[in-house]
């Protein structure tokens, strides 16, 4: 059985203060949604203040990037081991804002996804279509090409407990979630090409959905059997919203 993950993307928000609240509420709620691991990303100048606070709960966190480098000069970029002084459990790598705002290429992410997994953090692999790319009829294609990426730099094996995020563009901050059955669609693809290459890993990957998840459609989506959990951005930045998310997976 694959345990269900509920994964807070606070992108760029939050101050020390709204984050030490959000924190608070997320503690507060946590027992009550046991049966789901959650885990939340902030701004990577954060992590201290969630580590400080997070310590003792069974909260996990990361952060939303990290360099493809393990040291040196690469002024602005922050490495695996870094995260690793902080506890980091995950990493997300391959976000679409990275992809299309940063210029991330899937060659990329692969190395990112490589240098997370080789210090021990498990990475969160983003992919997803454009609408263009939808309408176009080449949604499989494009998931199928960015998870080749790393299926071809790392092989199957490390899916083993990796986590793939399935977070169709045109859906993330929109208001306009996938319809269930478009994301399961989606997902059984994305286990399929892992299964044809190891059928027992692909029985082990959670692959969750992103993109305007919220409590009120979460129930639905988390239902799905090839659904094991959400990304969540903008509805994780209220400890409520987020917990009545995690609770419609429970
Ligand atoms: P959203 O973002 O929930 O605000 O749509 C999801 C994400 O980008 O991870």
């Amino acid at each position: 059985m694959r345990r269900k993950l509920v994964a807070g993307n606070w992108k760029m928000n939050g101050s020390a203060d709204s984050i030490r609240k959000l924190l608070q509420g997320i503690r507060d709620g946590a027992a009550e949604v046991a049966a789901v691991e959650l885990a939340v990303f902030p701004p990577a100048v954060y992590l201290g203040l969630v580590e400080q606070q997070l310590s003792g709960a069974a909260i996990a966190w990361g952060t939303q990037n990290l360099s493809e480098q393990a040291s040196g000069a690469y002024t602005g970029e922050i490495a695996g081991s870094m995260l690793l002084d902080f506890h980091c459990a995950y990493v997300i790598v391959g976000h679409s804002e990275r992809r299309t705002l940063y210029g991330e290429t899937d060659d990329l992410v692969a190395r990112k996804f490589a240098a997370a997994r080789k210090l021990g953090i498990k990475p969160i692999l983003c992919v997803g279509e454009t609408l263009d790319e939808r309408e176009q009829g080449v949604t499989e294609a494009v998931v199928g090409r960015q998870l080749k990426a790393v299926l071809d730099l790392e092989g199957v094996g490390v899916f083993s407990d990796a986590v793939i995020a399935y977070e169709p563009v045109w859906a993330i901050g929109t208001g306009r979630n996938a319809t269930p059955q478009q994301a399961q669609d989606v997902h059984a693809f994305i286990r399929a090409q892992l299964a044809a290459l190891d059928p027992s890993v692909a029985g082990q990957t959670r692959v969750l959905y992103g993109g305007s998840m919220k409590a009120s459609n979460a129930g639905e989506l988390l239902s799905m059997p090839d659904i094991d959990g959400g990304l969540v951005g903008g509805a994780s930045l209220d400890a409520k919203d987020f917990l009545a998310i995690a609770k419609a997976g429970c």
